[in-house]
């Protein structure tokens, strides 16, 4: 199969288990876990499980744990784009081609619908214990979610946005843009990666390569996210563009101009891709997949 279409297929996969796994819209928290439900539906390229199935498949894992895991991966990342919508963060009306939660739903709702998909993440992730059929798979579901949770707080993905929102409107050096994008978005990323492999028993040492790949990826994923709101339209990204402009964000591009960040992303892309051949066996799908995110357009 090409890799369009293994793609195509792996990500309805992943659609399927999404759906199997989320809440039902009933009780007198209906509306709630419909606006959850909507942002998570919505679609998205479901890039993060994703790459955490294919870390998983580098280091011959099959672990019962993994849709859980990815699962709540993809909680907590659409969780992470609810709020950055709000209109006290980015203020953007649009996501994933759709008006954005607070939009559809009201600013209560949208800051609830988060909150509830951060714990439903929690929920199921920490059921996944549950499928463990060894000890060894109990201490690597541990060491998951550990990974999962502490990439996704203030030492990850919520750390970056904090700094993110602080240094709107004011010029930052390059220690605290790499901050910023390190955290807000290649904490994610690492996560997925690391995860894979733990799920997997992959050793300390490959998981700390993984964690790198994944650090690299995510740069390059922010800066051509920084480079998109600039150069893309609104139907390609089914998200508003020049939305940094308008919040006063210094992003990659503000910082070393168009043509560095193109060459900078591309140069950490195929970083990343030398660290994934480092390991004994080799995932061509997830080489070609972050070789896929070079020039990206959506
Ligand atoms: C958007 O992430 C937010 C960033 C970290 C740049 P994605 O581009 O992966 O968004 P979806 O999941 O496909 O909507
Ligand atoms: C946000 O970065 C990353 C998150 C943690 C949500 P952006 O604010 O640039 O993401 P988009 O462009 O709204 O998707
Ligand atoms: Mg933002
Ligand atoms: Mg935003
Ligand atoms: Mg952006």
């Amino acid at each position: 199969m090409d890799f369009q279409s293994l793609l195509k297929t792996k990500t309805e996969a992943i659609e399927e288990q999404i759906r199997a796994l989320l809440p039902k819209e009933e009780g007198f928290q209906k509306t709630v876990i419909s606006a959850m439900n909507y942002a998570v539906l919505a679609g998205g390229k479901r890039l993060r499980p994703l790459f955490m199935g294919e870390a998983h498949g580098l280091f011959q894992g099959n672990a019962p744990m993994l849709p859980h895991f990815q699962f709540a991966l993809e909680c907590i990342h659409t969780y992470s784009l609810i709020h950055d919508d709000l209109p006290a963060l980015d203020n953007d009306e649009l996501r994933r081609g759709r008006p954005s939660t607070w939009k559809q739903f009201g600013h209560a709702m949208g800051i609830l619908a988060g909150d509830g998909l951060l714990n439903y993440a929690a929920e199921t992730a920490s059921g996944a214990f549950l499928l463990c059929r060894d000890h060894s798979e109990l201490v690597n579901c541990a060491r998951a979610e550990q990974v999962l949770f502490g990439k996704s707080g203030v030492y990850g993905m919520l750390g970056g946005q904090v700094l993110d929102v602080e240094a709107e409107g004011r010029a930052v050096d390059k220690e605290e843009l790499f901050f910023i994008h390190a955290n807000k978005t290649a904490a994610l990323i690492e996560a997925s990666l690391m995860i894979g492999g733990i799920l997997a028993g992959a050793d300390e040492e490959s998981v700390l390569c993984l964690e790198e790949a994944g650090r690299n990826i995510g740069l390059a994923f922010q800066i051509q996210d920084d480079i998109l709101d600039m150069t893309g339209t609104e139907e390609e990204l089914g998200k508003p563009i020049g939305s940094d402009e308008r919040n006063g964000k210094n992003t990659y591009v503000t910082l070393f101009g168009p043509e560095k960040s193109k060459e900078d992303a591309e140069a950490m892309l195929e970083r990343a891709i030398r660290l994934l051949q480092g390991f004994p066996a080799r995932n061509e799908f997830l080489e070609e997949l972050v070789r896929h995110l070079i020039g990206r357009r959506h």
